[in-house]
Parts: C-alpha cells; sequence; structure tokens
C-alpha cells in the first residue's frame, strides 16, 4: 500500500462518523474475500525488461473512445454525501483533474444533471420498478455520461458487517431486480444509446456471454468483498476473463488495488483500465476533490514508476508477458 493512501484511510477513519467508516470499510459473511483482495495482486510476480528507453512512460489510454490521462479510474460507490459535503459532484471535478473519470453509482447521493461537465459513466442497478432504471439512463444519456455499467453481481445485496448505509431503508419498488438476464445489455443501450459495460463478472463464459449480448466491455469484480463471500479474487478471476473476450473489448478490473505496483500486476494480465472504490471515498472524506484527484495521481504517479522499472513506456508495452508463473 502507498503510504500516502494508507494515510489517506486513517485520516477516513478519524474525520467520519463510525458507522459511515463501518459501512464502506466493511465485507459481506466472514469478509474471506475481502481480507483476499490485496494479498492476491501482492502475490503476482513480475518479469522485468532490461535497457528499454523509458525516459518518458506515457499512461495515457483511449477508452471507449474518449482519451484518459490515466487508466486509474473512480469505481462505482454509494452515496458520496455521506462521506462529503461537495458529494459525487466533488467526485467527478476530482477526477477530471486527474485525466481519469468517475463512475457514478445508482445510489448516487446527488441528481445526475448536477454531475456537470466532467467525463463520467453511471453504474446501473435495474430496478424492481424498470420505469426508474429507464429514466435514469434517459436522464444520464441527456447529462453527458459517456456509457452505462450494468452491475450484474448484485440480485440481492449481500448481508454485510457494518450492515445499510446509515440511515437509508430502500423501499421495495427501489430495490433490484433479481429476475435481470442477459437481456438487459441489449435493452439499456437501446433506451439510452450508450455502450453497456456489465460489471461483477469473474468467469470467462460469463465474460463471452455478455459480450455475446452486446456488452461493449466487463468489469471483473467482486464487488469489493461486498457480495458474494468466498468469491474468488480480482486477480485471480482476470486472466481467464480477459483471454476470454474478442480483441479490443475493455476489460476492467477492480478489488484491492492500492497502489500503482498493484495497477501493473492488473494491466499485465489483462485489464485495460482499473476502477478504485474505498481509497477514493477515504481521500474524499477529509480532501473533497482535491483528494481525489491526490489519490489518483498518486496511483498514477507509482504506475508510471513502476512502469520504467518494468521496462514498459507505455500501456501498450505492458503485455502479458511482464507477468511470471502461474498468475498468468
Ligand atoms: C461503500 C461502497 C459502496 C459501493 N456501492 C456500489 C454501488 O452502488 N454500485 C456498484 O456497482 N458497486 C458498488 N460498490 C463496489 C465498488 O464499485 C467496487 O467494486 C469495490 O469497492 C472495489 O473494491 P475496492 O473498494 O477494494 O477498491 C461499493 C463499494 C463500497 C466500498
Amino acid at each position: 500500500v502507498l503510504p500516502l493512501l494508507s494515510a489517506h484511510e486513517e485520516l477516513a477513519a478519524r474525520v467520519l462518523p463510525p458507522d459511515v467508516h463501518a459501512w464502506a470499510a466493511g465485507g459481506a459473511g466472514a469478509q474471506a474475500t475481502l481480507d483476499e483482495a490485496q494479498r492476491a495482486w501482492a502475490a503476482v510476480r513480475l518479469r522485468p525488461r532490461v535497457l528499454r528507453d523509458v525516459s518518458c512512460v506515457d499512461t495515457s489510454l483511449v477508452l471507449l473512445g474518449r482519451r484518459l490521462a490515466t487508466p486509474v479510474l473512480v469505481g462505482p460507490t454509494a452515496l458520496h454525501g455521506l462521506v462529503h459535503p461537495g458529494a459525487e459532484p466533488a467526485t467527478a471535478r476530482g477526477a477530471r483533474a486527474a485525466g481519469s473519470l468517475h463512475v457514478v453509482s445508482t445510489r448516487s447521493s446527488t441528481p445526475l444533471e448536477q454531475v456537470g461537465a466532467d467525463p463520467w459513466w453511471l453504474q446501473v442497478y435495474v430496478l424492481r420498478d424498470r420505469s426508474r432504471t429507464l429514466d435514469l439512463v434517459q436522464r444520464a444519456a441527456a447529462a453527458g455520461a459517456g456509457a452505462l455499467v450494468l452491475t450484474g453481481d448484485t440480485p440481492y445485496v449481500g448481508a454485510k458487517r457494518g450492515a445499510a448505509p446509515p440511515g437509508v431503508a430502500q423501499p421495495e419498488e427501489l430495490r433490484q431486480d433479481p429476475s435481470v438476464g442477459l437481456e438487459a445489455i441489449a435493452w439499456l443501450a437501446r433506451h439510452s444509446g450508450l455502450p453497456v459495460l456489465v460489471k461483477g463478472v469473474l468467469r470467462g463464459d460469463d465474460a463471452r456471454a455478455c459480450v455475446d449480448a452486446g456488452a461493449a466491455g466487463v468489469v471483473v469484480s467482486n464487488h469489493g468483498g461486498r457480495q458474494l463471500d468466498r468469491a474468488l479474487s480480482t486477480a485471480r478471476a482476470l486472466p481467464e476473463v480477459a483471454a476470454a473476450v474478442p480483441p479490443g473489448v475493455p476489460v476492467l478490473v477492480d478489488g484491492g488495488l492500492r497502489s500503482g505496483l498493484d495497477v501493473l500486476c492488473a494491466l499485465a494480465l489483462g485489464a485495460t483500465a482499473v476502477l478504485l472504490g474505498r481509497p477514493v471515498l477515504w481521500a474524499l472524506s477529509f480532501a473533497g476533490a482535491r483528494g481525489v484527484e491526490a489519490c489518483l495521481r498518486a496511483v498514477t504517479e507509482d504506475l508510471s514508476a513502476a512502469m520504467a522499472l518494468a521496462g514498459a513506456a507505455d500501456l501498450s508495452q505492458v503485455s502479458a508477458d511482464l507477468v511470471a508463473g502461474d498468475a498468468r
């Protein structure tokens, strides 16, 4: 863990109300999946190249037609207003300042129209009242969202330590619809006109089925260890998923990524970009948009340093041969 990020976590624990901190930090069940997440990245071993010109390291990429300065993006987490009064607009502003983008949660504290001109995507839960979901995705398209991220791993909300977000109970019609299937991908794309990625994929066959059903990409995720406990780590799931999707289809990954070195490992294992969940919430909690920007910049600078030492001058050179042994 970058010293900066661990300091962020400690600061957040001091400024946040204890119930909010526990809600954000916690995982499902006995937290086996949560506990394993960071260790799984740390277990990856690299095969650095020597004598490559790494005088300039470029971390930029084009993702779904948009150029970003960094492959380190802000993942969807609910209710930023519980963490900081600037809420989602502050997170999106911080992300833009770092050349990144914010995937805004369906459970945003702020109306989508206020997220602003910053690059953002909308994470979608298909709700039991599907007209609400249609309304949300059409509003997102009108308000400038660049893509939808359909979360597929949450037919029901997993039982967690730290339980529900403090003071927030969901009425029946606003709960997730557990009957959602692959057809939702084309349905969302048709009604929004936006590319749809599917988040929560941990298997190659699922990734392939999502792409065949019209997904523009997948996000390898176990929801930060907050849904099915004992789900496998994303570091272990990623290579199979990356191998299963056609070339050129973006594969994102999240869960326990805490340093640029972790990001380098994820990219070498087949990810196009990564998402950060909790680290962004911690940074937002005590420093708003500037905190989010600093968090993303720190991880990106660490990535750049790791790329240089691994002999990769740009992201196209971060290939599977950089990873040793079984991890691939
Ligand atoms: C407090 C909190 C709220 C979350 N809310 C959502 C959400 O609304 N939608 C969603 O798809 N994922 C949600 N997630 C999961 C994150 O998008 C992501 O998968 C996970 O946090 C990544 O792991 P990390 O926190 O270790 O970086 C949430 C995670 C946390 C910690």
